[in-house]
């Protein structure tokens, strides 16, 4: 047995962290509110990263913190499987106030990863259930990131989360990505070039038969692997093959979803009306873990005509629609609604990416995009060590008092939507400055 002691940093194995060179040099987040974090030392830090693209509202919102206090101490827990708390149907209800029309039928999770699998099984469930059970293949897309169960990983396109887990799902195609089609480069908003990426559906089609295809799940804006934003006319183009096959999109709105695009979803934003939509982070202000799948009317339909067991779906989570998830959302909606969050987010968005153009001319970049309050500013990767150079750039900028995300040799920008003007001016000036420092 280890020798491990209270309050040593040995037993937390981190996610996604190089555990050894953390616990070297820690460092640590103890209190938050607003834009900012502190640290246990009582240092700012400037959030630009909304946590992890998370906390939409800017965090320990009071009213959030209330609602959760309050469900706590009427009711800790209850279990969905067979009964019933009144705040779910309430949540499920007020979400599917501005999920796109026509897709009201809202299925929880805990997580963006149990999101992403749960659209899949519905997928497949539903094709099924409407006696098409031979369409079985799911599609996702390179540097795609839909968490990390073996469904997520499996449609999912980033090499790292695939090569040390085995064979993953059989049955899983992969469409290109849109990334650094030419031309391209310092796009502001939708790049121009490459919506015809998207025909690679229809070569896929082609290669296995639509008979044999059951679902396509894209995100609207790629986050985790870097911001890569959709040429235009892509997502249209995508809808079109998939009603041409009757195939399922699918969109993975975890990041883009609550406002980050400067409406509800990605979907109203670019008009394109996927299926199902899977969210999770800014669902509660990720103040309580928590995700949901909405689906559309006709999915959830086919499934409660044609289930062939009084069950329709044979899947829940413990944790669907735990109460103080419900109280977390329906605070955080109220917070969205009431501070016009989603409409400052697209008011935000001119100056947002002016702000961040201005880092064109900035030591190490090599191009920038943005869209919605997102951003990524791509850096030269150092010849001998990748990833590297943008690790010393998030480490310098924490001890400066900003947080930012990086990603491969990207930075990754996603602040809370009440950021202000000034400090969109803190953020960039600040990059700037630890670039010029950072070799
Ligand atoms: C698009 C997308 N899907 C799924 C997930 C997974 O969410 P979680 O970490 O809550 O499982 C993420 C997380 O960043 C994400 O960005």
């Amino acid at each position: 047995m280890a020798d491990i002691r209270a309050n040593d940093l040995d037993a937390f194995w981190m996610p996604f962290t190089p555990n050894r060179r953390f616990k070297a040099q820690p460092r640590m987040l103890a209190r938050a509110e607003g834009m900012h974090y502190a640290t246990p030392e009582g240092r700012q830090v400037l959030d630009a990263t909304s946590g992890l693209w998370c906390v939409n509202a800017g965090h320990n919102r009071p009213r959030i913190v209330e609602a959760i206090r309050r469900q706590a101490g009427e009711m800790d827990y209850a279990p969905s499987f067979n009964m019933g708390h009144p705040a779910a149907f309430a949540f499920a209800s007020r979400i599917a106030q501005i999920t796109p029309p026509g897709l009201d039928r809202i299925f929880f999770t805990g997580s963006g990863s149990e999101s992403v699998d749960t659209a899949l099984k519905i997928a497949l469930a539903y094709h099924r259930a409407r006696g098409k059970g031979t369409k079985t293949r799911l599609i996702g897309r390179e540097r795609g990131y839909h968490g990390v169960g073996f469904g997520g990983i499996s449609v999912g396109g980033i090499p790292k989360n695939r090569m040390y887990f085995g064979s993953l799902l059989t049955g899983v195609d992969h469409l290109p990505h849109t990334h650094g089609v030419a031309g391209n480069l310092f796009s502001q908003g939708l790049p121009k070039n490459g919506a015809e990426l998207a025909d690679a559906l229809e070569g896929i089609v082609a290669l296995h038969d639509a008979s044999n295809i059951a679902a396509v799940i894209v995100e609207p804006v790629a986050g985790s692997t870097g911001v890569l934003v959709p040429p235009e006319g892509y997502l249209q183009r995508l809808r079109a093959i998939c009603d041409r096959h009757d195939i399922l999109l699918i969109f993975d709105e975890v990041i883009t979803g609550f406002g980050r695009v400067g409406a509800a979803f990605a979907a109203e934003r670019f008009g394109v009306t996927p299926d199902m939509i899977c969210m999770a982070k800014g669902l509660t202000n990720a103040a309580v873990p928590a995700g949901a799948v909405a689906a559309s009317e006709g999915v959830y339909q086919a499934m409660m005509d044609g289930a062939d067991a009084p069950i329709e779906l044979f899947h829940g989570y413990t944790y669907s629609a735990h109460p103080l998830a419900c109280a977390a959302g329906m605070a955080a909606l109220e917070v969205y609604q009431e501070e016009g969050l989603f409409a400052r987010a697209l008011e935000m968005e001119p100056y947002w990416r002016a702000a961040v153009h201005s880092l064109k001319d900035a030591r190490h970049v090599v191009d920038i995009r943005d869209f919605g309050l997102i951003a990524g500013i791509e850096l030269e990767p150092r010849p001998d060590a990748p990833t590297a150079r943008a690790l010393a750039a998030f480490e310098t900028a924490f001890d400066q008092g900003l947080l930012i995300r990086v990603t491969g040799d990207i930075i990754a920008l996603s602040p809370p939507l009440i950021i202000e003007k000034s400090q969109v001016d803190q953020v960039v000036e600040t990059i700037r400055a630890v670039l010029s420092g950072v070799d």
